[in-house]
């Protein structure tokens, strides 16, 4: 199989497939969002129809949530779930201590919401997405929309004294227009190269007025998943300080994948 999928889209499946894996009967899953949370909904979905899995997913975007509804998945929101037994999500940058950058895609709200109230997050990613040091990825910050180049200017005020390589901060666009997240705010993406403190950086971020998260994950991922173009996958959990090693087989029946976009 497989002939159609490049080795970034293979990383991403097998990493994705591996996760789905940890779904058991009666699970709250918190659905992250992305092009490998995307493939992590479609294993699912897949699961659901050939074992009769059943669980209940709690989506972290209007866009994973169009997409697991299409393929059948039963939603439900977090204020109905309260608390779920495990969350799956992609990330721009993991370090070996398993800190995170997410919210490349814009979800970072919802996805760290989501994933505190979970009692593991599971993390699913390609290989390029571990890093040394985190920080070569653009961080984003959200901020709400009133004010927010006073927000802005008071962050480039707090990078001053922080523990970076780079303090340009940029506001995301979509198109000519400002990008607006699902909560109806901003992002201003924060260009600091290396991330020297990362844990003072996301607690000092937080206290700027205007902003109402940052995409520093500290402490909540608890494996990370990462998925290489030739099908190998390396489980790496933080709890147990074990790194696991398996080959995931490529089936004919993973074509049904291919047409699927994010
Ligand atoms: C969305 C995210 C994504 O998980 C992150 O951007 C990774 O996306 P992809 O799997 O497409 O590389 O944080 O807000």
């Amino acid at each position: 199989m497989s002939g159609e999928l490049s080795p970034i889209d293979k990383a991403k499946f097998v990493a994705a497939r591996k996760a789905a894996s940890f779904v058991e009967e009666g699970m709250t899953v918190g659905l992250g969002t992305g092009s490998t949370a995307a493939w992590l909904v479609r294993c699912l979905a897949d699961r659901m129809t050939t074992t009769g899995l059943k669980f209940r997913g709690v989506p972290t975007s209007t866009r994973t949530a169009a997409l697991a509804s299409d393929l059948g998945i039963e939603i439900v929101s977090l204020d109905e779930a309260r608390w779920l037994d495990l969350t799956i999500d992609g990330a721009d940058e993991f370090d070996k201590d398993l800190n995170l950058i997410k919210g490349g895609g814009g979800a970072l709200l919802q996805e760290k919401i989501v994933a505190t109230a979970s009692d593991q997050m599971i993390v699913i990613a390609d290989a390029g997405k571990k890093v040394d040091n985190l920080g070569a990825f653009p961080l984003p910050v959200e901020v709400i929309p009133f004010g927010w180049q006073t927000s802005k200017a008071l962050m480039e005020e707090l990078l001053v004294s922080m523990d970076v390589l780079g303090r340009k901060t940029t506001l995301r666009m979509n198109g000519d227009a400002p990008y607006v997240t699902d909560e109806g705010n901003h992002i201003l993406d924060l260009h600091l190269n290396r991330i020297g403190n990362a844990r003072q950086l996301a607690l000092a971020l937080n206290q700027v007025p205007g902003v109402v998260e940052n995409g520093l994950f500290i402490d909540i991922c608890d494996v990370v998943i990462m998925g290489f173009g030739d099908g190998k996958i390396e489980v790496h959990d933080i709890n147990q300080g074990t790194v696991g090693q398996e080959q995931i087989d490529f089936l004919e029946s993973d074509n049904l994948f291919t047409d699927l976009a994010d």
